[in-house]
């Protein structure tokens, strides 16, 4: 007999079958009904867990063991897998990571914004390995130097690594590295490390015998510069798809770019709009945009740096296409409201968040229909879920 539900503690330990993927990664199962949500586990497991969390309506737990594996179990073939908090879905293999990736964010859009997508979601994916072109490292004070390595799951503790299989094999070289190029004495517990095309690589802060400054990539018809400052997508493979999906083929007179980064959309934009307006609040991102902007020769894009909610009514009122890629919180309240007023003909939204997606969406579905969407699998390996929706102002909104 197992526990009662209301006997179940921090530390207890039950029996379960995980039913499906949830955003985030997790995988869900229940206890009398109670939802458990359990890290690194497959759909079809059946486990003994270690709850870690008790909350009032669900559970957290830990694989205590295996009884049963569910289909697509395997091997996780990163060494440091066990022990690492970069990755979670490595269990798993990679075209099911996919399929159970596009599940849940049908599901999560469906429950917590009652949005259905449409059923043919397209998946966009490429090399479940060797993609990564940024990364964040942490870097420890060793007996031979330094020791380079990422925190523990929700842990400040270190992993030290021999080997990271999702970088790009340029950038995994340079943080294997690490440990024996950094200077004794001084040097800063984390760094940002980024992959131009041509192998290049750059970090953050500057560092004595590391490169630094800017790297490049040549997407489509243009060549970004930006550097481990600031953002930029990070699967080397999907660069081209995700911008060709999000410009997409509309034209027109005027189009906002908000969270513009270094110009990944704005650039493109310009060829199919007549002005386009970029906001975007990291001053280092808004210079490499003016750079690319420059260097590419296009003239048509005003680039704003500040948040898009204060920098909102310098902008023109009338606008054809609206394009938002926001941080994980997604849009604020203010911006919703004045996205849904101004009507632009169509819209098209960037997320890298279900749930806040899901938020947004059940606010600006009053004004405008999803014409298609997309999960772009950016981050294989992680439960990380990219999705791009595109919207169209609604018949009735059309005057
Ligand atoms: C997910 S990234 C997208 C960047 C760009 N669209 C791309 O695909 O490369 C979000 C960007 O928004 C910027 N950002 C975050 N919060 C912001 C805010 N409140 N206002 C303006 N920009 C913001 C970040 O600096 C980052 O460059």
């Amino acid at each position: 007999m197992g526990l009662e539900v209301e006997q179940v503690r921090v530390g207890s330990e039950l029996e379960l079958r995980v039913e499906k993927l949830v955003a985030g990664g997790d995988g869900l199962g229940r206890y009398h009904g109670l939802p458990v949500f359990v890290s690194r586990s497959v759909p079809g497991d059946r486990l003994r867990v270690r709850v870690t969390d008790r909350r009032r309506d669900y559970l957290r737990a830990e694989i205590v063991s295996i009884e049963e594996a569910g289909g697509g179990r395997r091997e996780p073939p990163c060494p440091h897998f066990a022990r690492c908090g970069g990755c979670d879905l490595q269990q798993i293999e990679d075209r099911l990571q996919v399929e159970l990736k596009a599940s849940a964010v049908h599901e999560a859009l469906r429950r917590l914004g009652g949005i259905e997508l449409p059923a043919d979601l397209e998946v966009h994916a490429a090399e479940p390995f060797g993609y990564r072109l940024r990364t964040r490292v942490r870097v420890e004070p060793s007996a031979g130097g330094h020791a380079i390595g990422y925190r523990e799951p929700k842990s400040w503790r270190m992993v030290q690594i021999s080997a990271c299989p999702v970088l790009t094999p340029e950038l995994e070289a340079a943080v294997l590295g690490l440990g024996a190029r950094l200077p004794a004495g001084e040097v800063p517990e984390r760094l940002d490390l980024a992959a131009g095309d041509d192998g290049k690589i750059t970090a953050s802060p500057k560092v004595e015998g590391l490169g630094h400054g800017e790297v490049s990539r040549q997407i489509g018809d243009f060549a970004y510069a930006f550097d481990a400052r600031c953002f930029f997508q990070g699967h080397a493979g999907l660069l081209g798809r995700l911008v060709d999906y999000v410009v997409a083929d509309d034209r027109g007179e005027a189009a906002w770019d908000l969270y513009a980064g270094v110009g990944l959309f704005s650039l493109p934009l310009a060829r199919r709009y007549r002005r386009v307006y970029a906001v975007e609040g990291n001053t280092v991102a808004a210079r490499y945009a003016r750079i690319n902007l420059r260097r590419n020769r296009v003239r048509n894009v005003e680039i704003t740096v500040g948040s898009v909610d204060s920098r909102l009514t310098g902008l023109p009122g009338a606008v054809d296409r609206v394009v938002v890629d926001p941080p994980r919180a997604g849009l604020t309240a203010e911006l919703r409201e004045a996205l849904v007023e101004r009507r632009p003909r169509r819209m098209t939204y960037v997320s890298c968040h279900p749930a806040a997606l899901a938020r947004d969406l059940r606010q600006l579905v009053s004004a405008y229909e999803i014409s298609s969407a997309a999960l772009f699998d950016l981050f294989p390996q992680t439960g990380h879920m990219e999705v791009v929706v595109q919207l169209a102002r609604r018949k009735s909104e059309l005057s």
